[in-house]
């Protein structure tokens, strides 16, 4: 069975084959095709081009015919860094920071994570996949068609087991290409407050081992922040991952730069996420290596944080990735249509940096860019169709709108 979807106004990020990811000016240029038409088959991309190129329908009885009607299509949003999988919203939490109170001072008073982490304990795998395949599907809706999800609200061997297996169900229960990051080193629980190595020892030498033999994460992660987790502890769990086969991504420049950047990119990370805070070191450390640094700017439009500095990264010739870390603490928001909107408006990345970093750039962030990001014959068929818009910059200008259509996932409308 083929599909085709025809009378496509412009055909967005489009690649003759797929690259690796997009940095320094490449960053300022995407690839379109006007007036075009795209061909699914078996769930990929299997033909693209200009209507007028288009052989027509060669088997009427096996093809289905999508129009378009005059909007876009673009390759879904790759959402690299997520936490996903989470018990209960924290909305008194951000009343607290209304009347004055920060994140760390929060955190300090018994809430931010360890607050999540104690809902979580509570709550049953059945009740924690429900809502997160419902999240999930939240998300296709508005253009997201792979993600990235972190455990890090279990904090206990069985609680961190339970969050890594409900995201191995959303693997089998969707067709959104998904990958599972063990972050037990997120914050310290009560019990070791007075005993750090005592976690950390848990974390590298039982949980690490028995998540890496189940099969149940892609990727290993850390918070690397002042009064969460030393350079030190990030050295010794990327160290430890390493002999186990398992690559990182890490929680890094949150609030302080403490040579997190440096460290992962030394052990190897495929990405080094948050980055707010940025030292001279940290672009130096980047640079030549093959590690995708990522912002996370709804992160700080709802805490009031800085933004990253993409400009800066972008002129150093690095590449961006830009992606939610949708969470019940930081950013209860999942949207990356609004992730693009802030890399332009607070960020001043142009529509096509931003297009580049949500898009090719998460997916390597995520290791899916030989399958996902672009529009590239062979590539997964995950796509949305637009509204007639009039320009491809109207979707990060119309920021909190909705310009998306339709969703393909896997050669499916959703
Ligand atoms: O990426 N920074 C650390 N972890 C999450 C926030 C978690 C929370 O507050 O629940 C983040 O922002
Ligand atoms: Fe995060």
């Amino acid at each position: 069975m083929k599909t085709v979807i025809k009378n496509i106004s412009e055909l967005i990020q489009t690649e003759t084959s797929a690259r690796k990811w997009v940095a320094g000016k490449d960053m300022s240029h995407i690839s379109t095709i006007k007036d075009a038409f795209i061909e699914v088959e078996g769930g990929l991309i299997s033909s693209f081009g200009s209507m007028e190129d288009w052989n027509g329908i060669e088997d009427w009885n096996n093809t289905e015919i999508i129009d378009a009607e005059g909007g876009m299509v673009f390759p879904t949003y790759c959402d690299s860094h997520t936490h996903l999988v989470f018990a209960a919203s924290r909305e008194e939490e951000f009343v607290d920071r209304i009347n004055g109170l920060s994140y760390a001072e929060i955190a300090e008073r018994g809430g931010g994570i360890l607050n999540s982490a104690d809902k979580l304990q509570n709550a049953s795998e059945d009740e924690l996949f429900e809502d997160a395949l419902a999240r999930l599907n939240e998300l296709v809706q508005i253009g997201t068609g792979a993600i990235e999800i972190k455990s890090g609200y279990g904090l206990t061997l069985d609680a961190e087991l339970k969050m890594l297996r409900v995201i191995k169900r959303l693997k089998a229960a969707s067709d959104v290409t998904i990958k599972a990051t063990f972050l037990g080193a997120h914050a310290l629980p009560k019990e070791y407050t007075e005993n750090k190595e005592g976690y950390m020892d848990l974390v590298i030498n039982e949980m690490l081992p028995i998540v890496v033999k189940e099969g149940l994460a892609d990727y290993v992660d850390i918070f690397c922040e002042e009064g969460y987790f030393t350079v030190e502890d990030t050295k010794n769990l990327l160290t430890a991952a390493n002999k186990l086969g398992l690559q990182s991504k890490t929680h890094v420049n949150q609030f302080n730069a403490i040579g997190g950047v440096k460290s992962s990119v030394d052990l190897g990370a495929l990405s080094v996420d948050h980055l707010e805070v940025m030292a001279e070191e940290d672009y130096e450390a980047l640079k030549g290596s093959n590690c995708m640094p990522t912002i996370l700017p709804s992160c700080s439009f709802f805490l009031r944080i800085p933004y990253g500095p993409a400009k800066r990264m972008i002129e150093e010739g690095l590449p961006v990735a830009l992606a939610t870390d949708y969470n019940p603490g930081s950013n209860p928001s999942g949207n990356m249509n609004f992730v693009a909107s802030l890399g332009c408006i607070q960020m001043k990345m142009t529509p096509e940096e931003v297009i580049n970093a949500t898009t090719i750039n998460t997916a390597y962030a995520m290791g899916v860019e030989k399958e996902l990001g672009s529009i590239c014959i062979g590539k997964k068929a995950n796509l949305f169709i637009t509204k007639q818009i009039p320009s491809y910059a109207y979707l990060p200008y119309s920021f909190g709108h909705n310009v998306i259509e339709k969703v393909m996932i896997a050669g499916k409308l959703q």
